[in-house]
């Protein structure tokens, strides 16, 4: 009997300590904090039943997490402990009625309810007024020293205005704005983004640069004095208000509670409200407001008798995952792609959500058929959280990687391991696509028309390489006789191709689709080359002595320019005379027409953007006037042009150009 509870305690433990790994070391949750609780009760619960088989490292007895190797430990004076967790009011009134027994009373206790940020918790220790020490709270006893990282983040005062000695702990936190901003960028330079603000603040606070951590603006809220209670104050309120005096940032919400009774409609209340706010809250935390309960409370080995915190319900939704579609990308990668039952998920319809890699798949152990919950990874990008294994009645199919290219069928080869499929045929249909669309898109050449175009073209034989968007212009008239597009599609196509000669070096860059060189790369890698030729030289050594470039950047530009066929597209559409190089402003090669001149455009224009005839006019030495004055020199006009024509008419000393006549003047 003993051994078969020994073995499901060593089970459990196991799978504790695996997800564990994963939150601490890889910033990864594998659960969900409801199923983590669940397990971890479980197992406390057989081994209060047989405490002879409780070990004494079981994660039932340590806080959990385990620390690297990368920051100096640190013990911390006061262990940092955890929160028990409830999930509704009735656990709530547990949590009141145990308080009241300890204190053998039966008079309502005080209580403060605040926000429980989702973030990482921190240690910062002062000195006469000043900031000696920031430690992590690893395992709860030992953390690491983080103070390079935490000396970054503006809203931790590095000097208090008392000089006085103590140690505060808080949360750090990526603000939501913050965080869609780092992924953005990370999404634009091919690097994986975070799934949530947690894990980013996490892997920010443990980067080795504290460059990078100053750069991603994080912020932090203070929450506990640590020994407030026999430093003279009487209430948590109280403590926390002179944290705030002492320069400290706080949530400001620190809802005083009468009675457990009054919790439920702000339980409501913030459930609501947290949406408006710009960092994350995954719960409440109540604590007794009266300090000279807390040492009569004590605390359990894991957390303090003297708060509990109440967790929101996750917004997460569950659908049925149809089937599997393998999707390969310009660089070859193939992606597994969930095709779900449409479900409305945090205020959208979702249909789709990628899977990242095989690896995912399997870590997830995801089958075709199988209900899963689905959540918005920071509120935009859906994601599978987790099969319902429950729910599986045996009809479930096992999702099995291709071994072929789903487009073009050759032989798919395994990049680390199983992680990677990568599609090597060069001519396979959908990376000649993928590339094509990537190099026509708005943020890099801003050509016209889409997929639509690129994949009719290439059916019709007619674009191949990124350099063949150049000879489009030889074939005027066959292309204007096609079905579909008519002789206005294709001049404008033509128009915006030509367009796309004169962008900065940092968009051509980014346009030529070297893996790994995003908008922020292309733009990096075009200020310190100022010219391609420049680039192409680069060593790899050169290549990482740019701040902000690393390895993999550096070996993947370094090896674009040593392949032939590269190198052929790039003489091509050099020769068709694409902008390689960073445009000095030099005031003589200004154009005549345009230094000193101002220029307006109205109505609605067909060529070009409102902001691309800014930044063309700026470029070529001119100047963007709002309105129609004497100053004005040039109103460029577009269909439909009103009152602004007018006014330059009734002036007479305004030219006014078409679009057409606008771009002839800029040659
Ligand atoms: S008090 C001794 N207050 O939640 C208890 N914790 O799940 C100290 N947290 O490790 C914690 N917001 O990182 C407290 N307003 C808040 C909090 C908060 C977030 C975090 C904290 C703690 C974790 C426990």
């Amino acid at each position: 009997m003993s051994k078969k509870i020994k073995k499901i305690i060593q089970e459990k433990i196991e799978k504790i300590e695996k997800y564990n790994n994963f939150y601490y070391e890889k910033n990864e949750s594998l659960v969900s904090d409801v199923e983590y609780d669940k397990l971890m009760k479980e197992l406390e619960k057989i081994e209060e039943e047989n405490p002879e088989l409780r070990l004494k490292n079981s994660p039932t007895q340590v806080v959990g997490g385990v620390s690297s190797t990368k920051f100096t430990k640190v013990t911390h004076k006061k262990p940092m402990l955890s929160l028990a967790n409830t999930y509704n009011l009735g656990d709530l009134e547990d949590f009141d009625k145990r308080v009241k027994k300890v204190l053998d009373t039966t008079t309502s206790v005080d209580y403060v309810l605040e926000l429980k940020l989702d973030g990482v918790s921190i240690s910062l220790l002062y000195e006469d007024g000043n900031l000696i020490q920031a430690v992590t709270r690893g395992d709860g006893k030992v953390g690491e020293n983080v103070t390079e990282n935490i000396l970054q983040i503006k809203s931790i005062p590095k000097k208090l205005k008392e000089k006085v000695s103590l140690e505060v702990r808080g949360e750090i936190v990526l603000p939501i704005s913050e965080f869609q901003k780092l992924n953005k960028k990370r999404l634009e330079n091919s690097e994986e983004v975070f799934a949530n603000p947690r894990n980013a603040a996490s892997g920010t606070l443990r980067q080795k640069k504290s460059k990078i951590v100053g750069e991603r603006n994080l912020d932090a809220y203070i929450y506990y004095l640590v020994d407030s209670e026999n430093l003279g104050f009487e209430t948590h309120i109280s403590s926390i208000k002179y944290l705030e005096k002492l320069g400290f940032k706080t949530t400001k919400v620190y809802d005083f509670c009468e009675t457990v009774e009054n919790l439920g409609a702000r339980i409501e209340y913030w459930g609501k409200e947290r949406e408006n706010l710009d960092y994350e809250t995954d719960g409440l935390v109540i604590k007794v407001n009266n300090l000279s309960l807390y040492d009569e409370l004590g605390t359990t080995t894991k957390a303090p008798r003297w708060a509990i915190s109440y967790k929101f319900p996750a917004k997460q939704v569950t659908t049925k995952l149809l089937g599997i579609t393998w999707q390969v990308g310009r660089t070859g990668k193939v992606t597994p792609v969930a095709e779900l039952k449409k479900v409305e998920v945090s205020g959208s319809m979702v249909g789709r959500a990628s899977l990242h890699n095989f690896d995912e798949v399997v870590r997830k152990d995801i089958k075709v058929g199988d209900t899963v919950f689905i959540e918005k990874a920071a509120e935009i990008i859906p994601q599978i959280v987790k099969p319902v294994k429950e729910l599986r009645d045996g009809s479930e199919e096992e999702i099995i990687p291709p071994t072929n290219c789903p487009v073009c069928d050759s032989v798919l080869e395994k990049e680390d391991g199983l992680v990677n499929l990568k599609c090597m045929n060069p001519h396979c249909r959908a990376k000649i696509q993928g590339r094509l669309e990537y190099f026509i898109s708005r943020d890099a050449m801003n050509i016209t028309g889409g997929a639509k175009i690129v994949e009719k073209f290439v059916d019709l034989g007619y674009l191949v390489e990124i350099s063949d968007f150049y000879e489009l212009k030889d074939k005027k008239a066959e292309l204007e006789k096609l079905d579909n597009f008519g002789i206005k599609s294709i001049e404008k196509l033509l128009l915006s191709i030509e367009n796309s000669k004169k962008l900065d070096y940092s968009k051509t860059l980014y346009a030529l689709g070297v893996p790994f060189v995003g908008k922020f790369l292309g733009n990096l890698l075009s200020k310190e080359s100022k010219n391609i030729e420049t680039l192409e030289k680069y060593s790899v050594e050169e290549l990482l002595s740019i701040d902000g470039v690393g390895e993999k950047v550096a070996n993947s530009v370094y090896d674009y320019f040593r392949d032939k066929k590269n190198m052929t597209i790039l003489e091509k559409l050099k020769k068709v005379g694409i902008n390689y190089k960073l445009e000095e402003v030099d005031e003589s090669s200004h154009l005549e027409e345009f230094r000193g001149k101002t220029f307006l455009a109205t109505g609605k224009l067909v060529h070009f953007k409102r902001q691309e005839i800014k930044d063309l006019v700026e470029k070529l030495g001119g100047k963007n006037l709002a309105g129609v004055n004497k100053k004005l020199d040039y109103l460029i006009v577009g269909e439909k042009a009103g009152s602004k024509l007018e006014k330059a008419k009734e002036l007479g000393t305004v030219k006014i150009l078409s679009e057409e006549e606008f771009l002839e003047l800029t040659r």
